[in-house]
């Protein structure tokens, strides 16, 4: 076992948004294949591919139909084949999205399901009967809004979907549901894939009462309707742990693969996911990043929080944004996205880097009449829109920013004849080049990979750490100049990478400059 995955960094791609080679506006995989070198280039080590599987779209694929063939959005099998061939023909491990939490209302599965009562596939899903008074079994709420409960005409039940209506939740406490899903996993990793990324893993088990969820006390009318309540019965049910272990037990059957979890819980609850004795998932990501306010303190704090949580034997993650969340840039703006990116790249464990973001994509406008994203399409607030995350790579100054030749499905920023790869390439100092840096640097210093963590003192807007022997790592996550109190080992040491430049800068600074960050080798350690 080599456990690759402790020295990578995953790159995530949405597949309708990286690369159009057929020209209908939408990215596909022989555009994926095309770019590896960009990935390569940058010098991450592992994709992670957002769902490419047979869909009806509903939800861009996280409603899934067949889970065993590919959407023809996106090609076929031979370019999937192709695809994962090219990925490691250039070193490069590719992580597939398993949604095992619901199908699509169009899955074979589901109009089995919904036939009649005694259909062998009836238990697949989650029926049950209306409550006393007609209504819908209990108070759960849907993630997009509205009840999670959907009454069906033809067999005189409801239907549970944690999401739309068209995504059916599957019932994994039957045993049927489990095997068969292991066989879908086995399908995939037959092919040679590297590993899963499993959607809303903590919704597999809900509570086998079906008990009602508490109201919210802090909600307000504004807010998603799904935060009206709390989430204490509709997911994170103790059984989810043993069907976690089980799918681990599959992937164990072949050789160095990876498991990785999408997990909403506080820290405590959240790693639990590692199992007993290790026994999870690999890596149930970190999104403690995307969710806390961009302050010293608080990132200090949640550091600390994390790395102490974490079980020894178990290792740590990171992730700075996805395909769910308002971009990195457009939460703290362009200069500060460069130190959250070393931030990202310097902290000890596995970073998942959100594609666009090594460009500094930021917000993007999206017209109303543009709005793609069936939440957004639910809520009364459009201020919050999954599709600003979603759109188009821009690689060039080309019509299109290189993406495609037809109109995109939605549209690249206003910035994009500059804030393009090919532009970045050419710009010393761009952000391109400092996640270049930043990863070259990873690849080749062992510390920043492996070394211990040890928080530096510091105060106000700064974090401060000393990674392994050899490395020290300084950020300013404010716009104004700030007096350093460094230990000796740092001033004394040299900066190999300044965030600002994405170059070496000499000798370490008394003080750091606004929007800064400084990566330190320690006194002694270099020549
Ligand atoms: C989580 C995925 O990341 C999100 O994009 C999707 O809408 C939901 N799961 C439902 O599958």
């Amino acid at each position: 076992m080599t456990q690759w995955w402790r020295d990578a960094t995953i790159y995530q791609i949405y597949p309708r948004s990286f690369q159009d080679t057929s020209g209908d506006g939408i990215g596909d995989l022989a555009g994926i294949r095309q770019r590896l070198t960009h990935v390569r280039e940058l010098g991450a080590d592992a994709v992670w591919l957002s769902p490419v599987f047979k869909s009806p779209m509903k939800d861009f694929g996280y409603d899934i139909s067949d889970y065993r063939a590919i959407d023809p959005l996106f090609g076929d099998m031979a370019e999937f084949d192709a695809l994962l061939a090219a990925a490691h023909e250039q070193g490069l491990k590719l992580l597939l999205d398993f949604v095992p939490n619901h199908s699509s209302d169009q899955h074979a599965w589901f109009a089995e399901s919904r036939s009649s009562r005694d259909n062998p596939k009836r238990d697949w899903y989650i029926w049950k009967d209306p409550a006393p008074d007609g209504g819908p079994p209990n108070n759960w709420i849907g993630n997009f809004g509205g009840s999670a409960w959907e009454w069906d005409e033809h067999t005189e039940q409801y239907y549970y979907h944690a999401f739309l209506t068209s995504q059916p939740d599957l019932n994994w406490r039957n045993p049927d549901v489990r095997h068969a899903m292991h066989d879908v996993l086995r399908f995939w990793l037959d092919k040679g894939v590297d590993g899963f990324r499993i959607d809303v893993v903590w919704h597999l088990a809900k509570d086998p009462q079906f008990r009602d969820n508490p109201p919210n006390p802090g909600w307000k009318p504004d807010q998603p309707e799904i935060q009206r309540n709390l989430q204490i019965y509709s997911a994170d049910d103790p059984f989810v742990q043993e069907i976690v272990e089980e799918l681990r037990d599959v992937v164990e059957e072949y050789r160095d693969r990876l498991l990785i979890g999408e997990i909403y819980l506080p820290i405590e609850r959240l790693v639990e996911y590692y199992g007993k004795n290790n026994e999870g998932l690999h890596l149930p990501f970190n999104f403690q990043l995307i969710q806390s306010p961009w302050r010293g303190d608080v990132i200090r704090d949640l550091i600390a929080e994390y790395n102490a949580a974490v079980p020894g034997g178990g290792w740590p993650n990171w992730v700075l944004s996805n395909h769910d969340q308002p971009r990195i840039a457009k939460r703290v703006g362009g200069a500060q996205a460069r130190i959250a990116a070393m931030l990202l790249l310097t902290l000890r464990g596995t970073p998942t880097l959100y594609y666009g973001d090594e460009i500094g994509i930021g917000d993007v406008h999206i017209p109303l009449a543009r709005i793609q994203d069936p939440w957004t399409k639910n809520e009364p607030d459009t201020s919050f829109n999954r599709d600003k995350a979603r759109t188009p790579m821009q690689w060039s100054a080309d019509p299109h920013a290189g993406f495609s030749k037809a109109e995109p499905w939605l549209p690249p920023t206003d910035d994009c004849r500059t804030r393009n790869v090919a532009c970045q390439s050419e710009e010393v100092g761009s952000i391109l080049s400092l996640h270049r840096a930043l990863l070259a640097l990873r690849a080749e210093n062992e510390d920043l990979r492996r070394g211990d963590y040890r928080p530096l003192e510091a105060s106000g807007p700064i974090v401060a750490y000393v990674r392994g022997k050899s490395i020290a790592v300084v950020l300013n996550l404010s716009s104004e100049a700030i007096e350093l109190d460094l230990p000796n080992e740092c001033r004394n040491g040299k900066v190999l990478l300044k965030a600002s430049t994405g170059q070496p800068g000499g000798a370490v600074p008394q003080s750091i400059a606004g929007d800064e960050g400084i990566i330190i080798s320690l006194a002694g350690t270099h020549e």
